[in-house]
C-alpha cells in the first residue's frame, strides 16, 4: 500500500514551512480508535498539521490490518496528516512500516555507537527513498520508558560536533537530538532543571536549514494528576518539562516534538473521574466518550499554546 493512496503526506513539505515560520508539527502517539479519533479531531479544530506516530509496541498492539484499516476509515484528505513509524529499531522494522503504508519512519540508532548508526540509518534511508517515505534518525540518548522496545536509564546529550558528518553521512530528513528531555512522567527531580539551550543552540548553527526533533516533551500537566490520584489513582513525583522551555525550543529550529505521555494521563484521568462519579454506568461508550473529549481537549491545549501549529494546514 502507498501512503499517497490513504492521503498521507510524507514530513518533508510539512518541515520545510515549520522552518520557515517558526513551529512545530506536533507528534502525537495513538494506540486505538479513541486516542486516532481525538488526535484528528483536534488537527480539524485548529487547522493545525499532525503527525500520527505509532511505536513498535503500538503497532504490535493494533495489528497491521487494523491500524492500517483505521486510517483508511478515517478518509484522510487534507495533506496535513503523516504516519510516523516512532523508535523503529531495525531495518526490518522501518521496512515493514513503509510497506504497509506508512508515509515517515524513525529509525533509532541512538544505542549504538556512531559508526554503526550512520550504516543503519543509511540503509533505512536508501529503502525509503524508494518510496519517498521520510526519515528521522537521533543522535544522543534519552533517558526514561517509552515503551517495552525504548526505554534507558542514561541520558546523553548529542555532540553538536558530530550532526554535520552524520546528516550528511546518512542523508537522513530529520534528527532527533538529546537536549535534557526523557520519555515518559517522571522527567525531572525539581522544577529548577533546565533543558541544555546552550548544545541546542549550537546544533542549530551548524545545521541552520535542518529540520530538529524533541522526543520526550510532555509537560505532564498538574491538574491531570490531581484527577488521577484523587480518584482511586497513584500518580508520584510526576513531573515535566515545562511549556515555556519547549517553547523556547520551538523557536530555535525544533519543528517536530513527541508527546505521548499527557494524552495518556487525559485518557487515564477522564476515565478515572467518570467511572467514580457514576459508579453504576458500564457503558465503555460513555466513559470513552469522555475519555476522548479530554484527550481532544489537551491536544488543542498543546497545539495552541506550545507548538504554535494552529492555522498551519495547507489549504
Ligand atoms: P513523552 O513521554 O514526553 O510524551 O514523549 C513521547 C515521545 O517522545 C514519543 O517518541
Amino acid at each position: 500500500m502507498n501512503y499517497k493512496d490513504l492521503g498521507l503526506v510524507n514530513t518533508k513539505i510539512m518541515f520545510a514551512d515549520a522552518l520557515k515560520r517558526k513551529y512545530a508539527i506536533p507528534a502525537f502517539n495513538f494506540y486505538n480508535m479513541e486516542t486516532l479519533k481525538s488526535i484528528l479531531d483536534a488537527s480539524e479544530n485548529t487547522k493545525s498539521p499532525v503527525i500520527l506516530a505509532v511505536s513498535e509496541s503500538a503497532l504490535k498492539y493494533m495489528g497491521d490490518d487494523f491500524l492500517m484499516g483505521m486510517i483508511s476509515g478515517a478518509k484522510i484528505k487534507s495533506k496535513n496528516i503523516a504516519l510516523h513509524l516512532d523508535h523503529g529499531h531495525s531495518f526490518e522494522s522501518c521496512k515493514h512500516a513503509i510497506d504497509i503504508g506508512f508515509s515517515s519512519v524513525m529509525f533509532d540508532g541512538s544505542e549504538l555507537p556512531f559508526s554503526e548508526n550512520v550504516k543503519q540509518t543509511k540503509k533505512v534511508v536508501n529503502y525509503a527513498k524508494k518510496f519517498n517515505v521520510s526519515v528521522e534518525a537521533e543522535l544522543g540518548t534519552l533517558s526514561g520508558i517509552e515503551d517495552e522496545n525504548t526505554k534507558s536509564d542514561k541520558n546523553i546529550y548529542t555532540n553538536p560536533s558530530d550532526v554535520i558528518n552524520f546528516v550528511h553521512e546518512t542523508d537522513c530528513d530529520s534528527l532527533a537530538i538529546a537536549i535534557g528531555t526523557s520519555h515518559g512522567a517522571y522527567k525531572r527531580n525539581n522544577s529548577s532543571e533546565k533543558l541544555r539551550f546552550d548544545i541546542l543552540d549550537q546544533i542549530a548553527q551548524k545545521l541552520p536549514k535542518f529540520p530538529l526533533v524533541l522526543h520526550g516533551s510532555s509537560n505532564i500537566p498538574q491538574n491531570l494528576i490531581k484527577i488521577i490520584n484523587k480518584n482511586g489513582g497513584k500518580i508520584t513525583d510526576a513531573m515535566g518539562i515545562p511549556a515555556a522551555q519547549v517553547r523556547r525550543a520551538v523557536s530555535m529550529n525544533i519543528c517536530k516534538v513527541n508527546v505521548d505521555s499527557d494524552a495518556r494521563l487525559a485518557f487515564t484521568a477522564a476515565i478515572r473521574e467518570s467511572l467514580f462519579k457514576k459508579p453504576e454506568n458500564f457503558d465503555p461508550r460513555k466513559y470513552l466518550t469522555v475519555a476522548m473529549n479530554k484527550m481532544t481537549e489537551t491536544y488543542i491545549h498543546e497545539i495552541t499554546e506550545i507548538m504554535n501549529s494552529a492555522g498551519k494546514a495547507k489549504k
